[in-house]
Parts: structure tokens; C-alpha cells; sequence
């Protein structure tokens, strides 16, 4: 079946500028690291991306390892822009990663300039495209001096093969650093993308004051914790979830009784807001002007239709701040 897109895409979804830059994000972005490999079913993920699409979600997030096996998904996505979307290309951020171990021997890893400039010319090859709109740095490097990372960075930028760079996974300080040299070589950073969910909070510890001051936007990951901040493991390990998955991230030794309590009593106030818990999860996100925008997962297009609700209340009253961070032991 031809994709066209559904006309109404832009009626509904909120869009945030990214930190001060010239660009606007949606306020949910897609992430491809689950769901989109080889191992997984091609006319779901074909489904997902289109519902994302027809919903508004202009981002989309991979990087060079998402798969399995690593490199597919940037592969899957490639083909479903090229037989589907590529008359929205202009309509669309495209964003990819290196830093991880991606391929053997000491080039395919971590933050050399070698290894991030051969990788993003591997990830536009799988992808079919000339360049991305933002190349991330996807963790620090303790081995490799910053001004090199960054200057791979500035070299892609200046090359044309991304049109922004960004950061992921730096602690304050570390994040300080490399975007001060980044401001110097002329290319500032556009963005950091940490992980930041009501169960991982370190980002309020400092990292989005970097980020607010320098005027950068911030786009944090797994905001349902991998499906955790969900209801759907409230009465057991369903076979379909990612907990139960073999290629899965999420291990069912995270499932603690002590998560599974705060999940179910954060159940329960979602319920009084008239919220599932996984709107309340990214609502409670988007609630600080700080954040452009949360990169969900989706295992199945209906639940990225369900997690799109989370943007109809961002609103907390102090009641709930305050109850929600009793129910994280936050309160102290
Ligand atoms: N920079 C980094 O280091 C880094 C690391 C990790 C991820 N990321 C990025 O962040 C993206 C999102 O990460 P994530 O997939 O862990 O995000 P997430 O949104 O926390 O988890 C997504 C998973 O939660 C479940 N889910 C989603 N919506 C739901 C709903 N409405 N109701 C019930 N369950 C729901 C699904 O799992 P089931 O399979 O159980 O249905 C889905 O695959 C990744 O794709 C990637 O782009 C970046």
C-alpha cells in the first residue's frame, strides 16, 4: 500500500523549541533501538513509523548499534524511507549515534575521531541518506581527549553530514567541558540526550541547569523506564513485553517488589488524575519547560497512539509533585 500522510499530522502535536537553536522538536519523538532489527517484524515496524508520522512525530532516533543485529535498524528504517516517506524528507529530524562498540579492533568503539567520522559514513549508507539532521556523541570517552571527540563532531557539522551535534550521556561537568569547546570550534551543541525517567532522576542534580543556561535542549530517553512506568507489569511478566523478549534490554530481575509497589501506588494516582500511568510517566517529563521533548519506544502502533495522550495535561499541581516524590522516596 502507498503511504501518504495523514493531512491533520500537525493539529494535534505540540512542538518545543530545542534549547535557544533555530530548531522545534516535537514534544514525543520516536526511538528505534527496540522493535526495529531484523529479529522483529517488519509490517509492525513499518506500521509504527507511519502512526508516528501521521501523529506529528517529525524525530526519529537511531544510532549506528540499534538492531539486532547492530546497523539494522538503520537499515529498516532506510528502506521504509525510501519506499515510503521520502517525499517527507524535509519534514523530518533524523538522528543517529556512535560511541558505542560497534565493529572489532580499536576503530569501532568510543570516541575517536576515526571511529565517529567512519561510522556516521557507514550510518548514511545504511540509511540511504547524505546526511542526518543530528549526530550524537553517544557516551564520554574517558581514554580519548575531548577536544578530539569534539572535533570530529565540528568536522561532520562542517562537512555537511549532520546538520547539528549532540551529547548523550555526559554528567554535568563532563557536559560543560565538551559544550565550551564545541562553542569555540563554532559549533554549538544542539542537544543532550540523558536517560531521565520518575525512576532515574540524576539530570535534576545539575545537568539540566547546564543545559537551561547554555540554552540547550534536552531530549531524555526511556521516560517509561522501558515499559516499567507502564501498568503492564502489575500482574506479572506478560510474553510480549520486553522483560520477556531474549533481545530485550529490560531484564525481569529489574522488576523488584520495591518497583513494583511504587509502580502500582503511582498506578493508582494516575488514576486520580485521569491519566494512565504511562501518560502521567512522560507527562510528569514534559511538565519542565527544560525538556523539548521525550523519546519514547513503541513495541506496537496502538501504544504509541496511547502514549501521545500523555501531551492532553502537563500540568501538576504541587499535591501531586509532592505525592509522587513520596512515592519515590524523593521527599527527604
Ligand atoms: N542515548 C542512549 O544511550 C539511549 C539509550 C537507550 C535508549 N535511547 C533512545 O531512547 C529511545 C526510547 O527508549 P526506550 O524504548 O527504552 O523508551 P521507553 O519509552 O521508556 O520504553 C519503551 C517501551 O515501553 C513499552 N511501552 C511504550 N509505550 C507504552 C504504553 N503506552 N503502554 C504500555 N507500554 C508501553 C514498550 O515495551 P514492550 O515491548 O514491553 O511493549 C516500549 O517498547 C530508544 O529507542 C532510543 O532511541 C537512547
Amino acid at each position: 500500500m502507498h503511504y501518504i500522510a495523514n493531512s491533520a499530522r500537525y493539529q494535534n502535536m505540540e512542538y518545543r523549541r530545542c534549547g535557544r537553536s533555530g530548531l522545534k522538536l516535537p514534544a514525543v519523538s520516536l526511538g528505534l533501538w527496540h522493535n526495529f532489527g531484523n529479529v522483529d517484524a517488519p509490517d509492525n515496524y513499518r506500521n509504527i513509523l507511519w502512526t508516528a508520522f501521521n501523529n506529528g512525530i517529525t524525530h526519529f532516533d537511531l544510532a549506528n548499534n540499534y538492531g539486532p543485529p547492530p546497523g539494522s535498524a538503520e537499515e529498516n528504517f532506510g528502506r521504509l524511507l525510501r519506499e515510503d516517506l521520502a517525499s517527507y524528507r524535509d519534514e523530518m529530524i533524523i538522528s543517529t549515534k556512535a560511541g558505542y562498540t560497534m565493529w572489532k579492533g580499536p576503530y569501532g568503539d568510543w570516541g575517536s575521531k576515526k571511529y565517529l567520522v567512519s561510522s556516521l559514513d557507514q550510518s548514511l549508507k545504511r540509511m540511504g541518506l547524505d546526511y542526518v539532521d543530528i549526530f550524537y556523541h553517544h557516551r564520554p570517552d574517558p581514554d580519548t581527549p575531548l577536544e578530539e571527540t569534539m572535533m570530529a563532531l565540528d568536522l561532520i557539522v562542517r562537512q555537511g553530514k549532520a546538520l547539528y551535534a549532540g551529547l548523550s550521556n555526559y554528567k554535568p561537568a563532563e557536559a560543560s567541558r565538551a559544550i565550551k569547546i564545541l562553542k569555540e570550534l563554532g559549533t554549538p551543541c544542539l542537544i543532550h540526550q540523558p536517560k531521565y525517567s520518575m525512576f532515574e532522576r540524576w539530570v535534576e542534580e545539575g545537568l539540566l541547569d547546564v543545559l537551561d543556561e547554555e540554552g540547550i535542549g534536552c531530549i531524555p530517553f526511556s521516560p517509561l523506564a522501558q515499559g516499567m512506568l507502564t501498568d503492564k507489569y502489575l500482574k506479572g511478566i506478560p510474553e510480549d513485553s520486553r522483560a520477556a523478549r531474549e533481545h530485550g534490554f529490560l531484564k525481569k530481575d529489574q522488576i523488584t517488589p520495591e518497583k513494583l509497589q511504587q509502580i502500582s501506588q503511582l498506578n493508582q494516582l494516575a488514576g486520580q488524575r485521569g491519566q494512565k500511568l504511562a501518560h502521567m510517566a512522560l507527562s510528569w517529563i514534559l511538565k519542565d519547560k527544560r525538556i523539548t521533548s521525550v523519546l519514547v519506544g513503541a513495541s506496537r502502533p496502538e501504544q504509541l497512539e496511547d502514549s501521545l495522550k500523555c501531551l492532553a495535561n502537563t500540568h501538576f499541581d504541587d499535591d501531586e509533585i509532592i505525592a509522587i516524590n513520596r512515592i519515590l522516596g524523593n521527599d527527604l
